[in-house]
């Protein structure tokens, strides 16, 4: 197969429309089979659910050509399962997980040119979602609802690739306790654009949510989870109800403890205690695992040994083994990898 003309190793993480993408719908209190159509288009009432009241959720996930060739997924039986949980807190209609791995693996398929090739540093983002999109004025779930999954190549999240970014402390929440920090809603993500945006006006990559209930304990970025590595080692996460399960920091948790042999901990962790890591990350999808230099709370500086000039030494080997996993070029735990062809 001829790959589109592109050129994959500058590639930002923004949006370049492919071939084909994947509709679902759903009336009458059923899913139809669904169809890949060529149009990037949705055509939708003026009071579609999605567009009064965010009744969305999404999900993440990257396409790879692996050191054989092969285009493959990463666990995705576990975004199934999540946007299952996910369209279940806003009274959305499950999309059944079997279906959504065959709707994702007809989409990268019908858009294998535009999967980058082994070692371009790119892979093909895909983007799965569905929102409610028959009229609805008062306030109540829709009664219908579109699935699609599209596609498009993607770089680094973050400019700049693996350079430590600095990040900031931020004033505003992310998630409420028994809110929906937890899920993948399009809400979540309305929400933080202020934020993002300010964080950005003021010279910042990223903002660092603290729980909104005491604005003590390490929460997560906008679109990523934090991993910590302490002085002697060991690998650390916060524990919180009330951010995004991550795939990527479940994934690199396993692989620290079984592949490194390095000790793990999920628990709280607090402001006050971050000045004692010895390295920070920013850990998902989209950001595969960026690093962090700096972290500033309102003036005051927290300054990782790792420094701003390159990851950690613990942060590169969990990059550089996860990274391989997803390449094939180190063995992954079964039923890791699903092979799209
Ligand atoms: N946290 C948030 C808020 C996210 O949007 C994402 C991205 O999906 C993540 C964490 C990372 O999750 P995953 O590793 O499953 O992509
Ligand atoms: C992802 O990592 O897939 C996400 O959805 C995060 C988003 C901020 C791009």
């Amino acid at each position: 197969m001829q790959k589109k003309e592109i050129d994959w190793a500058n590639l930002g993480f923004g949006y370049i429309v492919t071939d084909q993408r994947f509709v679902a719908n759903y009336k009458d209190g059923a899913w139809d089979a669904g169809h890949l159509t060529a149009d990037p288009n949705v055509t939708m009432n003026e009071c579609a659910g999605v567009l009064q009241y965010a009744q969305t959720v999404f999900e993440g996930m990257k396409a790879y050509t692996t050191v054989n060739g092969q285009i493959v997924t990463f666990r995705p039986d576990l975004n199934a399962k999540r946007m299952v949980d996910s369209a279940k807190r806003l009274e959305m209609p499950a999309f059944p997980e079997e279906r959504f791995l065959e709707a994702v693996t007809e989409t990268v398929r019908a858009n294998a040119a535009y999967v980058p090739p082994y070692g371009s540093g790119a892979s093909l983002y895909i983007r799965p979602y569905m929102f409610g999109i028959n009229p609805v004025i008062g306030v109540k779930p829709a009664d219908e609802y579109q699935f699609r999954v599209f596609t498009t190549p993607v770089g680094p999240y973050f400019k700049g690739g693996v350079k430590p970014l600095t990040i900031r402390v931020s004033d505003f929440d992310r998630a409420a306790p028994h809110g929906t920090g937890h899920i993948k809603a399009g809400l979540n993500y309305a929400m933080s654009l202020h934020a993002i945006v300010s964080a950005h006006a003021a010279g910042y990559d990223e903002n660092l949510y603290l729980d909104s209930a005491t604005r003590t304990k390490v929460e997560e970025t906008g679109g990523a989870n934090f991993i910590f590595v302490t002085k002697d080692h060991k690998v650390v996460t916060p524990h919180s109800d009330t951010i995004l399960p991550s795939i990527t920091r479940r994934s690199l948790m396993y692989v620290a403890e079984h592949y490194l042999g390095l000790e793990v901990e999920e628990r709280d962790v607090y402001l006050d205690e971050v000045k004692d890591f010895a390295e920070c990350g920013l850990c998902g999808t989209a950001a595969v695992i960026s690093p962090v230099g700096k972290i500033v709370d309102h003036g005051e500086e927290i300054c990782f040994p790792s420094g701003m000039e390159k990851m950690g030494e613990i942060t590169k080997k969990l990059y550089d083994t996860l990274t391989g996993i997803q390449m094939g070029q180190i063995e992954a735990p079964k039923g890791w990898i699903h092979v799209i062809e």
